[in-house]
Formats: C-alpha cells, sequence, structure tokens
C-alpha cells in the first residue's frame, strides 16, 4: 500500500501536483520560462493532508523564485511577481507556524524542529524587507534577489525532508486533515492582509 492511501482523499500522483503548483505560478506571467531544475526528493508531494499542501505551495514558490530570476530591471513583470512572491511567501510562513508548528513546538520531541523553521521565518522576513526597499533597476538587486533563493530553497528543502519528517511521526491522520483545513483558511487571510515591508536590513 502507498505511504498515506489510508487518507481516503483523492490522492494527486506527485508529478501531477508539481505540474499544477507551477502552472499556477506560470499564470501571473506566461511568456516567462520556468526552470525549477530538479527538487529534493520527498514523500509527501501530491498528498491530501497539511504536508501534501505545503509542499504545493512551495513548489509554487521555487516557480515564482525561478521566474524573476528570468526578469531584467524595474519591469512589470519583476514588480508583479516579487510583490506576489514576498505576499505568498509572509501568508505561507504565517499560516504554516499557526496551523503546524505552534502544534509541533509544544511537544518535546519536536521542539526543535518546530523553533528551528520558526527562526528561518524571520531570517526570510528581513530578507525580503530587505529587498523590497532596494531599487530593482540597480545591478546589486538580483545578486541579493540569488541570495534569497538560494537561503528559501535551503528553507523548504529542509522542511520536506527533515522537520515534516519530524512532525509527521508525532500526528494522527485526523491531525494532518484538520491542520490542512487550518492551513487553508489562515493562508488567505493573511494573503489578504499581508503589508509589505520596506527596510534596508542587511548590510553585504
Ligand atoms: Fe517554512
Ligand atoms: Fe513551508
Amino acid at each position: 500500500m502507498p505511504k498515506h492511501a489510508h487518507l481516503q482523499q483523492p490522492t494527486k500522483t506527485s508529478q501531477q501536483a508539481k505540474a499544477d503548483a507551477i502552472a499556477k505560478a506560470q499564470d501571473m506571467a506566461p511568456d516567462l520560462s520556468i526552470h525549477i531544475g530538479s527538487t529534493p526528493e520527498t514523500p509527501f508531494r501530491g498528498d491530501p493532508d497539511i504536508f501534501g499542501r505545503l509542499v504545493e505551495d512551495h513548489d509554487r514558490h521555487r516557480a515564482l523564485l525561478a521566474m524573476i530570476q528570468q526578469t531584467h530591471g524595474k519591469s512589470e513583470d519583476r514588480q508583479l511577481l516579487f510583490k506576489e512572491l514576498v505576499k505568498e511567501l509572509k501568508s505561507h510562513a504565517a499560516a504554516e507556524e499557526q496551523a503546524l508548528w505552534s502544534t509541533v513546538l509544544r511537544e518535546p520531541t519536536t521542539t526543535e524542529d518546530a523553533r528551528h523553521a520558526v527562526a528561518e521565518h524571520k531570517e526570510l522576513d528581513d530578507m525580503l524587507a530587505d529587498l523590497a526597499a532596494r531599487d530593482m533597476a540597480s545591478s546589486g538587486w538580483l545578486r541579493r534577489f540569488a541570495a534569497l533563493k538560494e537561503e528559501y530553497l535551503h528553507h523548504i528543502g529542509e522542511e520536506e525532508q527533515e522537520q515534516f519528517v519530524a512532525a509527521e511521526k508525532i500526528l494522527t491522520d485526523a491531525d494532518r486533515k484538520y491542520m490542512r483545513k487550518v492551513f487553508e483558511r489562515r493562508k488567505n487571510e493573511e494573503k489578504a492582509a499581508v503589508k509589505i515591508e520596506k527596510k534596508i536590513k542587511l548590510k553585504a
């Protein structure tokens, strides 16, 4: 029996789930090509619970990051995609903390995993505010953006391969389904309310 087959909801294949998530990002700028490259192996992609939902967002974020790297100067595409990326990353992180990490934090065996993920959210937030405050047309912008991309890919790769794996062990099927609903609701609310902070925070 495939892993998680007992969850009794239509499960997308891993490949289909990834293609759907990328297509969602592509809708925003159909002229840009997307090369997200290989993604770290994860058992969760396509699952009908919280973890499958989170990986779906991660794949969409991978696509947005790759698309922004293809843009130039202060173009309309770059402005539109960066704004969407900031809203996506901030609302995803907040809803992930509320739906998943808050519970995982309370279980002693996984406290460190949750703390690690949440601490990285704060670092990423600072990088986003820093980028938002800088001139998109300057030559340094894309260099700084590349650093954010690397940091974010590291963060989601680790979540998929380490922190989600540890968290899954302490959750029941019912927990994982319920958390998906909470995530969905909270993310929509958070995304509608996101304020794009602009503040230079980094020296290098
Ligand atoms: Fe995260
Ligand atoms: Fe995440």
